[in-house]
């Protein structure tokens, strides 16, 4: 946060209602289509756009000139139809000027191979030019508008996501590391560079993890993930404090990918006033409405409350190998996913679909079809409904019993070459784990696992393979209050340096579960399954002797692990050795949950009917294709339709209903 400042929030640009709109990007369109566009948000109860995100050659088309006229003429034409307006730096795609002129700002991938523009993010973090020239346009841009009455909110540059292995960045990651180790020594022993002859005499000799012949020092690429989101964070907060600077009353956001490998979704989350992602679940995937609660559950958490929707599609997107158009009612239906997970704010990119560039087969809120599409229909009727329920709903929060945590340096660390089984994916267990509790309608927040889980009656570990000595502690520190944990494999093998624990997990924790000794692990191959007593495990299984504590074990049954431990239950710490098949998760966790007095949100509910508490609204919503029939205790008022329900309420396919009491 910069110095100083008393941080404005969310709820500074939403007033009270919930932020419909989108990405606008006027500069593609001549001014007349502009008239139409306002008037058409405007039917369409749009609140806000983004403008300005790819911007920059239009802005500035040649170095140092300015070209703010028609971003003067579309900032009042919104302000004067009562349109707020998110203002994004540029700074995501630098003009061709300045890779012509300046080849330093361009990023290097591992092979040496440059990333040109003629694409988008061909910006080198490091560069001092590039670096240079953002904040010059930034400084111009926040200077012009800070007193803008449209203005709402600060978008920094646009998903952040690029790395770099060239010389400046070199340089850059040599800086970083001096600054972590101290000496050489000291980056020598974190990296264990005795093994392959990769001791350090100098700093100069240390490169970011280009092409190797084989296999790269895995500390070194762990380190260079860490560099990476630093440097990002680095080039979000300058321009960040810039814009603060000239308004200090406006919030900042930069939108994050869906749990996206490359940021520090933690850290990053601390810098940011509005914590803001972009979600696009494939229509057609079994899986989308939990894919998308876990991004949802996750941002609240990172946000500490509301949170922004800053994208989504409309309709299909062009990115898939197959892009699928949403059919009638889901764009509506996930949607109000978000609001019931604690979205204020619900946009898509982008608002009028692009006829030239590489992405004009993706949807807009207004389509090819124009306004008389289905599309853009739907998107009207979505405004109506963002309108009637906003009041009720803007700023309130969820409140959830069990949490699952998260760490990017752990998935960093595991998502490396030369690992036991490279089936084992940190977000597909992640996922895995998720879906098991939202099945079962246990509304889930994420946390940090060294962050206080006092307030948690359940605290899920689905794989945390490097675990530092802190959030050891702290998960022991919670068991010892009277906590519940149920933790998967892989977790707490290795330290912060990714050395592995000795006996190859952490000490604490087998004795925490009951393991005497973790002989080998078994991991399955694709589609294989391992028999266990009662259900079936996939993915991994372990060669376990439990110790004399071990309360309750659930053995494997036949194969080489016949009669081993499975699942050991040490008093109220959980520990699964293999990923069990969704059913059988599903049922355990359920049970482990009840036990530790966390409750689902409903019971009974039909198969495909999510259920929300959000304050005081119950939010259901059916992801079935066909109608569901939900059994509700007492009366209710449906904020959608404004009618009081009670008894058998059925939702339609892809329906929804927002219950006050
Ligand atoms: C996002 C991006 C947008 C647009 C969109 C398409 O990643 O921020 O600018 O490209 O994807 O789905």
């Amino acid at each position: 946060m910069t110095p100083g400042r008393t941080a404005p929030v969310l709820a500074d640009a939403t007033r009270g209602r919930i932020l419909y709109g989108g990405d606008y990007n006027p500069e593609q369109w001549p001014e007349e289509t502009w008239h139409e566009d306002v008037r058409l948000m405007r039917d369409a109860g749009v609140t806000t756009v983004t403008l300005g995100v790819f911007s920059w050659s239009t802005l500035e088309p040649r170095p140092g000139a300015r070209e703010f006229g028609w971003l003067d003429r579309v900032m009042d034409l919104l302000h004067g139809a009562g349109i707020d307006v998110v203002l994004a730096t540029p700074t995501a795609s630098p003009p061709p000027w300045m890779g012509r002129l300046h080849p330093d700002t361009l990023p290097r991938d591992a092979a040496g191979r440059t990333e040109w523009w003629g694409g988008r993010q061909h910006f080198s973090h490091s560069s001092a030019t590039y670096r240079h020239y953002a904040a010059a346009i930034t400084e111009d841009l926040a200077a012009r508008y800070a007193g803008h009455p449209a203005l709402t909110m600060w978008h920094i540059n646009n998903e952040y996501c690029t790395f770099d292995h060239g010389d400046e960045a070199a340089a850059a990651f040599r800086r970083w590391l001096r600054a972590r180790y101290g000496t050489l020594d000291a980056l020598n022993t974190a990296w264990g560079t005795a093994f392959w002859s990769q001791g350090y005499d100098s700093w100069d000799g240390i490169l970011p993890p280009r092409h190797t012949h084989y296999l790269k020092n895995p500390t070194q690429v762990l380190d260079f993930r860490r560099f990476t989101s630093d440097m990002l964070l680095e080039c979000c907060t300058a321009e960040r404090d810039i814009v603060a600077r000239h308004t200090p009353h406006i919030p900042v956001t930069t939108n994050f990918m869906p749990l996206w490998i490359g940021q520090d979704g933690w850290r990053w989350a601390e810098e940011e006033d509005v914590v803001s992602v972009d979600l696009y679940p494939d229509p057609r995937a079994p899986l989308g409405a939990q894919h998308a609660a876990l991004v949802q559950d996750l941002t609240r958490s990172q946000a500490r409350g509301p949170w922004m929707l800053m994208e989504q599609a409309a309709g299909p997107v062009n990115w898939r190998g197959v892009n699928h158009p949403k059919p009638p009612g889901l764009n509506r239906l996930w949607s109000l996913q978000a609001v019931a997970r604690g979205a204020d704010a619900v946009c898509y990119f982008q608002w009028r679909q692009s006829r030239q560039g590489a992405e004009k087969f993706h949807s807009g809120m207004v389509g090819h079809a124009g306004p008389q599409g289905r599309t853009h229909q739907e998107v009207k009727r979505l405004g109506a409904d963002l309108a009637r329920i906003g009041g009720a709903v803007a700023g309130t929060h969820l409140a959830a019993e069990v949490v699952i945590l998260h760490d990017w340096h752990a998935w960093w660390a595991s998502a490396q070459e030369a690992r036991p089984s490279a089936e084992v994916d940190h977000a597909a267990v992640l996922h895995a784990w998720h879906r098991a509790l939202w099945e079962s309608r246990l509304t889930t927040d994420f946390a940090h696992p060294e962050h206080d889980l006092s307030g948690y009656r359940l605290v899920v570990v689905p794989q945390l393979y490097l675990l530092t000595d802190a959030a050891v502690e702290n998960l022991l520190g919670y068991v010892r209050g009277g906590g519940t944990l149920v933790c998967g494999f892989l977790t707490g093998i290795a330290d912060e340096d990714d050395r592995v624990r000795p006996g190859g997990m952490d000490a604490r924790l087998r004795e925490l579960f009951g393991i005497r000794t973790l002989h080998e692990w078994w991991p399955l191959e694709a589609g294989e399954t391992v028999a266990c007593e009662g259900f079936h495990g996939t993915l991994w299984s372990e060669e376990i002797e439990a110790g004399p504590g071990a309360d309750e074990t659930l053995a494997y049954r036949g194969g080489e692990l016949d009669g081993l431990p499975a699942v050991l239950r040490k008093g109220r710490a959980w520990y699964v050795s293999t990923l069990p098949e969704p059913e059988a998760l599903r049922g355990l966790l359920a049970r482990v949950a009840a036990a530790a007095g966390a409750r689902p949100v409903l019971d009974g509910l039909p198969a495909g009917v999510e259920a929300v508490r959000r304050g005081d609204l119950l939010f259901l919503l059916n992801h079935g294709r066909e109608p569901a029939t939900v059994q509700l205790p007492g009366g209710h008022r449906d904020l959608l339709t404004g009618e009081t329900v009670g008894g058998a309420l059925t939702l339609s396919r892809y329906g929804a209903a927002v219950l006050a009491p």
